[in-house]
């Protein structure tokens, strides 16, 4: 795919490091205050490497956590204080990129946060170093978070127009974790035996340098620049070092596991042939914990584990990937490199007795009501050429431009139904907080693709065990028609959905919505 030669780095010497915590600024009973800067600093990612010039938040990458309590009310200022120009190559080939807006825009967005639009960061509310510039759409220097859900791992990263890829790739990443009473009197592993795994795969130069390709393969005469149909490197990075390992006690311990990857998947396993004891989705804690031996996560996904190391006393135990880089179907990882994400060594002695839990039930989960659907809509995954003969991926055939179609009533329920023709799985996001998955049902994707039927081959398939519970983000496998339930809750306004490779996302794979208050509002903000 590239020029690219991979590094031969050493594994498992790096300790992996735990983002820190954010402090606000300012907290009372009534609201806590933060303020974020996004910068660019230089970061040794592998002791054998020079440094790696990246971008962050507050100085690190990944982003520090900010962990909130359900229902605080959280006030961030999101400032700008990057340089210029931007860290990797820019392709203004590709729409809401294009040569005329500034090079380095940042917006922000919580994934999977139920918030105003004006605080969700809608990728047109970019806005460049100290608000010089600014995008079309909601530019508000203080953003609101109200946190009504329920205890959950999100993340918050970069979600600005036609550079989202870019700015995640560069660094602009973290873990935004909410907490409630419920969580706690289950007596989960927490403290220092609470970690969350930020994993993602980059390339680096010989210099230490992020390698981003600069031109597709083949190159396209006379751009400088374009844009990858998909991006993965040969490197893991979990927190921001490549290979690291952890030393851990021989007891339990809960990882908050996010993929925050470009464009990998990965199927996650330990080489001790151990479980993972899954008690949460992307929208918190299931119903019952699960045990597991393989986790699948595409880009944006999280899972909430438990790892038992108990008399593994002396074990070093190795968290490997099997998922190909194109799921499914494609190469399979290297097992020296790809294959690997990072290590464990059971070679801590025991500080306290572990007197933390694994639940048999965390209680039922309130499952969204079928009978109650107002609308169905069919949305299609498809595919087609620009005028460079690259592959451009679309929902429903439309542009980010073309007008909006998907206007929920607010306080309605809606399925949506994503019907992938493409030849590969895409990973489905939509905005504003979570929904359930009902089922995948097969179908003739080819059929569709000539003459729009919808021919059903199999029976429907339930949702995989570590899927049920509540989803912000979701697999949408070619060849069947991936059936989400969704509460349009809370506020009206405009916001998006989209794959979450970010290099489709960024090349039209994003289309806005809008929640409405009665269905003849216009889409204005
Ligand atoms: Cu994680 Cu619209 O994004
Ligand atoms: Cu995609």
């Amino acid at each position: 795919m590239s020029q690219h030669k991979s590094l031969n780095l050493t594994k498992f010497v790096e300790p992996l490091p735990i983002p820190p915590v954010l402090q606000p600024l300012r907290k009372d009973d009534n609201f806590t205050y933060y303020e974020i800067s996004m910068t660019q600093f230089q970061m040794s990612l592998h002791q054998e490497l020079n440094p790696t010039t990246v971008w962050g938040y507050e100085g690190s990458y990944p982003g520090p956590t900010i962990e909130v309590e359900s229902g605080e009310q959280v006030y961030i200022k999101w400032l700008n204080k990057l340089p210029s120009t931007h860290l990797l190559p820019i392709d203004h080939t590709v729409h809401g990129a294009q040569k005329e807006l500034p090079d380095v825009r940042t917006v922000t967005h919580v994934h999977g946060a139920i918030v105003k639009p004006e605080s969700d960061g809608y990728p047109e509310a970019w806005f460049t170093k100290d608000f010089a510039q600014t995008g079309p759409y909601f530019v508000h220097e203080i953003y609101h978070y109200a946190n009504p859900m329920q205890a959950c791992g999100l993340w918050y990263h970069d979600h600005t127009m036609g550079i989202t890829r870019l700015n995640v790739y560069a660094g602009l990443a973290g873990m935004y974790i909410i907490r409630d009473q419920r969580e706690r009197s289950f007596h989960f592993p927490a403290g220092p035996y609470e970690i969350p795994l930020v994993i993602q795969d980059k390339s680096l130069n010989h210099d230490g340098s992020l390698y981003y390709p600069r031109q597709t393969d083949p190159p396209v005469a006379g751009l400088e620049t374009s844009i990858v149909p998909e991006f993965f490197g040969d490197l893991n990075l979990v927190n921001g070092k490549v290979w690291p390992y952890l030393k851990v006690e021989p007891r339990k311990y809960r990882f908050r596991l996010l993929n925050a990857a470009s464009c990998r998947f990965y199927q996650l396993s330990l080489s001790s042939g151990q479980f993972f004891y899954q008690i949460g989705t992307d929208g918190g804690l299931m119903e019952h914990p699960i045990g597991i031996q393989q986790l699948l996560l595409s880009p944006a996904e999280r899972a909430d584990v438990i790892i038992d190391f108990s008399n593994m006393e002396g074990q070093r135990i190795i968290l490997h990937n099997t998922a190909p880089a194109v799921f499914p179907g494609g190469d399979a990882p290297d097992p020296r490199t790809t294959g690997i994400v990072m290590e464990f060594r059971v070679e801590q002695s025991l500080t306290h007795i572990d007197i933390s839990a694994i639940p048999a039930s965390m209680g039922a989960l309130p499952l969204l009501d079928l009978t109650q659907i107002s609308k169905y809509r069919n949305l299609v995954l498809d595919s087609t050429m620009d005028h460079f003969g690259r592959h451009v991926m679309l929902l429903d055939s439309k542009m980010w431009d073309d007008p909006i179609s998907e206007k929920p009533l607010l306080g309605s329920t809606e399925l949506w139904a994503f019907l992938n023709i493409t030849g590969q799985t895409h990973p489905m996001h939509v905005h504003l907080g979570f929904f359930q998955l009902i089922d995948r049902i097969p179908f003739d994707a080819e059929r569709y693709q000539k003459d729009g039927t919808i021919l059903l081959t199999g029976p429907p398939i339930p949702p995989d065990p570590e899927e049920r519970g509540w989803k912000d983000t979701i697999r949408a496998n070619h060849g069947e028609i991936t059936r989400i339930v969704k509460h349009f809750t809370t506020y009206t306004g405009r916001y998006v959905w989209h794959c979450h490779m970010v290099e489709h996302e960024d090349y039209e794979m994003m289309r806005p919505f809008l929640v409405v208050r009665d269905s003849t509002e216009q889409p204005f903000e």
